[in-house]
């Protein structure tokens, strides 16, 4: 009889101990997903605090009681549309900060809608103490109250185990069988290995888990790819040659001409900035740098082993290849990262498939190239490629 209470509260308790691993863990990455203070920190604090005063646009405390939900979503998305359509606050609001743009925010709604709730969350929070704007968000606390509710579940079946082994020794005395008389916390790491439900129960949580982890830390690993580190300025790249359609080569010259494209200086972004966002705290370091005469260290996202020799020029001035086939789409990047792996194996794949511009370039008219001059003429190829001017020998490449 007493086995089998025993037996029902372990499985109850197992039960609830798996039931709220798992909520945690779904709780967990549901949160990881959509983190409004991290999107604020992101998209919306250059421009915006939240009792903290102006900087570009307005100190967003207490906003929730000036504007509806539904003006907000129309707002974020496209001020510029609200603006025209003749809203009177908007058109006031926007006489009031010097007629700038608020920019498009490419967010969804649910994500505007938790922004929009994050803002009214923090300027409660602005009333009692004026803490920090953008708190990284509360999903430590919440793995925090699981943690507390898996220990106390935790003592629990601690308790009970021991209530339930007094009970089965009181039976065991009565009946005059043997009493277990062993310690306490080895009665119940026994019994707890004898039941077959727990045991189940304790390695299904355990693959679990170290599954997802797992998981997670395969994806963060790659080579490198999509490594996008903080810079010292924040520079938009989707703003400039997106939006803006500012040319790659105007600031990176050095890829139509030389080995390699190079970063401008600040000189470059001086030619607009002396005028243009003067009081954005982001143009604001880029003035300090200026007037020190402090050269940016911007930090290399892009960075080959020494001992490989690579140059632009002969890629995009002469193989006539497009920056994007290397870099991926930079002008869609608010913050530029490595898109592709840049690996050998990346480098020879395309050397055996690109035909080189073979009768348009003046360098392979020279006789070392008279064989492959003489197969095109005879139709036994129909194209050169860069593997067959040499592009695939390890010297080419190597130092
Ligand atoms: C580049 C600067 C900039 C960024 C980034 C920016 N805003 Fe704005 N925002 C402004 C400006 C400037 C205004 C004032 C209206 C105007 O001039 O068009 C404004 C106005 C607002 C208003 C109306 C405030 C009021 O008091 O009525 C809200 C709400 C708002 N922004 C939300 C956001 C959110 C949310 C984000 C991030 C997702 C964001 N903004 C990102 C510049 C910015
Ligand atoms: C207005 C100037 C400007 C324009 C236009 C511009 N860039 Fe940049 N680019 C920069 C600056 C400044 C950096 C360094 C800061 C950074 O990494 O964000 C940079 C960094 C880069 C990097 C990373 C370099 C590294 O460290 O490996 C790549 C790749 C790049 N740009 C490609 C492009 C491409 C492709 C275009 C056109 C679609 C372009 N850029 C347009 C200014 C510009
Ligand atoms: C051809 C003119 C031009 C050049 C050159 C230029 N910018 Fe800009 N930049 C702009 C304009 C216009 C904006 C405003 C875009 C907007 O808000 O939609 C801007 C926005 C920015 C912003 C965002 C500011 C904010 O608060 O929203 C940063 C940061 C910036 N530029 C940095 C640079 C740096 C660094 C360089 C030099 C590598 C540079 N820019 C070169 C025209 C230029
Ligand atoms: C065939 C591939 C390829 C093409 C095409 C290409 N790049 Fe690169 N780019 C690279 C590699 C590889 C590096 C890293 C070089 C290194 O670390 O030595 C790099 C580095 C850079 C850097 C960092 C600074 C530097 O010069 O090392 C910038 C900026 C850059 N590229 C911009 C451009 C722009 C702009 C274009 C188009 C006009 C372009 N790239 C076309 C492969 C390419
Ligand atoms: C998108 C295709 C492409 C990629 C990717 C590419 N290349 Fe090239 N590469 C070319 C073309 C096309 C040429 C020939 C240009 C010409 O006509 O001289 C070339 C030529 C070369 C040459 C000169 C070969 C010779 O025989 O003179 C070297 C060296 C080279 N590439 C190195 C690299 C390295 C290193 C990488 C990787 C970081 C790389 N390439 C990635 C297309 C590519
Ligand atoms: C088209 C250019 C190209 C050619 C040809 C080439 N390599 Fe490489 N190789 C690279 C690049 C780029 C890297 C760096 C890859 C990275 O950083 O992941 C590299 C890396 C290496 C490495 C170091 C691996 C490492 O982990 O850093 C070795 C060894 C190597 N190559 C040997 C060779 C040999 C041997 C050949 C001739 C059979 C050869 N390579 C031909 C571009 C080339």
């Amino acid at each position: 009889m007493g086995a089998s209470i025993k037996n029902l509260l372990f499985k109850l308790i197992s039960l609830s101990f798996t039931v709220v691993i798992f909520i945690g863990s779904a709780y967990a990455d549901e949160k990881s997903d959509l983190d409004p203070g991290k999107i604020f920190k992101t998209n919306c604090a250059t421009c915006h605090t939240i009792g903290k005063g102006v900087v570009v646009g307005p100190d967003l405390k207490d906003f929730h009681t000036r504007q509806t939900l539904d003006w907000t979503l129309s707002w974020v998305k496209s001020s510029s549309t609200v603006i025209r359509s003749g809203d009177d606050y908007a058109v006031a609001l926007f006489d009031e900060y010097n007629r700038v743009e608020m920019p498009d925010q490419n967010l969804s709604e649910e994500e505007i809608t938790a922004v929009y709730n994050f803002i009214k969350e923090e300027s409660a929070k602005v009333v009692e103490a004026p803490v920090a704007v953008v708190a990284a968000g509360d999903d430590g606390s919440a793995m925090m109250y699981l943690t507390i509710i898996a220990l106390v579940l935790l003592v629990v079946l601690f308790v009970l185990n021991n209530v339930a082994t007094t009970l089965n020794n009181l039976i065991n005395e009565k009946q005059g069988n043997e009493v277990d008389a062993r310690g306490e916390v080895q009665r119940m790491f026994a019994s707890l290995a004898a039941n077959k439900t727990v045991v189940t129960i304790v390695i299904i949580g355990v693959l679990l888990f170290g599954m997802n982890k797992g998981i997670q830390a395969l994806s963060n690993l790659g080579i490198q790819h999509g490594y996008a580190p903080e810079q010292p300025i924040n520079f938009p790249h989707d703003k400039h040659a997106g939006d803006m359609k500012i040319d790659c080569k105007y600031c990176h010259s050095g890829a139509e001409k030389s080995k390699t494209a190079g970063i401008p200086s600040a000189n470059v972004c001086m030619n607009c900035h002396n005028v243009i966002k003067k009081d954005s705290p982001e143009i604001q370091k880029l003035y300090n740098y200026v007037e020190n005469n402090i050269p940016i260290q911007w930090v290399k996202v892009h960075n080959l082993p020494d001992h490989v020799y690579f140059n632009h020029s002969q890629h995009v001035n002469i193989g006539g290849i497009e920056c994007e086939h290397c870099h991926g789409k930079v002008e869609e990047m608010k913050v530029v990262r490595k898109d592709k792996a840049i690996t050998m194996g990346f480098c020879i794949d395309c050397h055996r498939e690109t035909a080189v511009k073979f009768e348009e370039n003046n360098y392979y008219h020279e006789a070392a190239f008279a064989d492959l001059h003489e197969q095109l003429k005879n139709g036994e190829i129909d194209m050169v490629t860069v593997n067959d001017i040499g592009g695939t020998e390890c010297q080419k490449c190597h130092y």
